[in-house]
């Protein structure tokens, strides 16, 4: 049995504190004109002592199942892409039990800042196969934990918060998700790496063990520019001629929010017009796996996304990662 898929609801939740370019001025050699005109980002959000990954992905989930219209018990998946769990055991079953899916079951997807994009395509297999009806997928990162915040080339980019969106199997004949593809290179990873520390400590007389924890963000960002500039154009392309859809039919790009110049670059190779590129990162950075569906939930809420809206989206990232996808947003009903 194939199920089409139907995007019904969308939530996001960002942390309170904000800090400004000026802000991290006083922190790192840097200023507000070198961030903004070399990204494009003015402000990012960071967790406080009380903001944990779990509770940023409860909101956004909350808010997505509120536009819905679901009931938490309805929801068979809660699927949470995130690279900064507040457990590497996994937070998709706190998040669960948070909102009270008891039906439902949940896992953590890692693919950095493709794994949205990766988590709403596995979503999709479970209700295109017709095991599931109902899935939240969220896709949320707390990367304020793992920045080195003294690294200048790399702390500017990045922010907390955490985006959702309800899923839910319709006919075929209103399918949602027209067509995708995703990709991983992990020859090329070490552009980009969140490492696990290297440390050996003795466990008892000539047997060693494994230090736990990780070393901060480690980037390449020369090296991550050149590849998103030239992969993401190159897969999007490749999705659209698969699907018979032209750039100029689509109503929406929404890429990973990672840098204004990324996004200028792709839009401008698809020739597809500043008004249709959907961006917020002045406002909050590089979120990782939360930034397509916190832009998604902005831009439905506040009306430019209406139903049946044609939105061509790419994540890319560490990994390497990356993947197009082509959908269309259909509301609630
Ligand atoms: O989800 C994926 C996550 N990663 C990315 O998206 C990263 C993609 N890469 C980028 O966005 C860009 O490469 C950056 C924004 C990270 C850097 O921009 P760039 O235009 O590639 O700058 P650069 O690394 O070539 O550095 C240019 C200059 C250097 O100084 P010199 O050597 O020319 O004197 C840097 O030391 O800018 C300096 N610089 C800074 N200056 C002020 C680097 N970071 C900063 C800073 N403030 N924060």
């Amino acid at each position: 049995m194939e199920v089409g898929i139907a995007l019904v609801g969308s939530g996001s939740a960002t942390p309170s504190q904000r800090i400004t370019n000026d802000q991290l001025g006083l922190r790192v050699e840097t200023n507000d004109s070198w961030i903004r005109s070399r990204t494009g980002i003015f402000e990012r959000r960071v967790c406080g002592s009380e903001e944990t990954l779990a509770l940023l992905s409860q909101r956004a989930a909350s808010a997505a199942l509120e536009m819905a219209g679901w009931e938490p018990s309805s929801i068979d998946l809660v699927l949470l892409a995130t690279s900064t769990p507040d457990d590497l055991f996994g937070t998709a079953p706190k998040v669960q039990a948070k909102l009270g899916a008891s039906k439902a079951v949940a896992f953590d997807l890692t693919a950095a800042c493709s794994g949205f994009l990766f988590s709403f395509i596995t979503a999709a297999q479970y209700l295109r196969s017709g095991a599931m009806r109902r899935v939240l997928v969220i896709g949320a990162d707390q990367l304020s934990r793992w920045v080195d915040w003294d690294d200048r080339r790399s702390c500017v980019l990045f922010g907390d918060g955490a985006g959702a969106v309800a899923l839910e199997a319709t006919s075929l004949e209103n399918d949602g998700l027209i067509g995708f593809k995703l990709k991983s290179d992990g020859s090329r990873g070490d552009c980009l790496n969140l490492n696990q520390v290297d440390e050996s400590l003795l466990l008892v007389d000539g047997v060693t063990h494994q230090k736990g924890g990780f070393s901060p963000i480690q980037m390449n960002g020369q090296e991550v520019y050149k590849f998103a500039v030239r992969e993401v154009p190159l897969i999007l392309n490749e999705v659209l001629t698969a699907n018979e859809i032209s750039p100029t039919s689509l109503d929406w790009l929404l890429l990973h929010q990672a840098n204004q110049r990324i996004l200028d670059s792709v839009a401008d190779r698809f020739s597809i017009p500043q008004e249709k590129v959907l961006s917020n990162l002045s406002k909050y950075g590089n979120t990782s796996a939360a930034t397509i569906p916190l832009m998604l939930d902005e831009a439905v809420r506040d009306g430019r996304v209406k139903p049946g809206n044609l939105i061509a989206s790419s994540g890319f990232g560490a990994g390497l990662s990356w993947g197009a996808a082509l959908f269309r947003w259909q509301g609630p009903s």
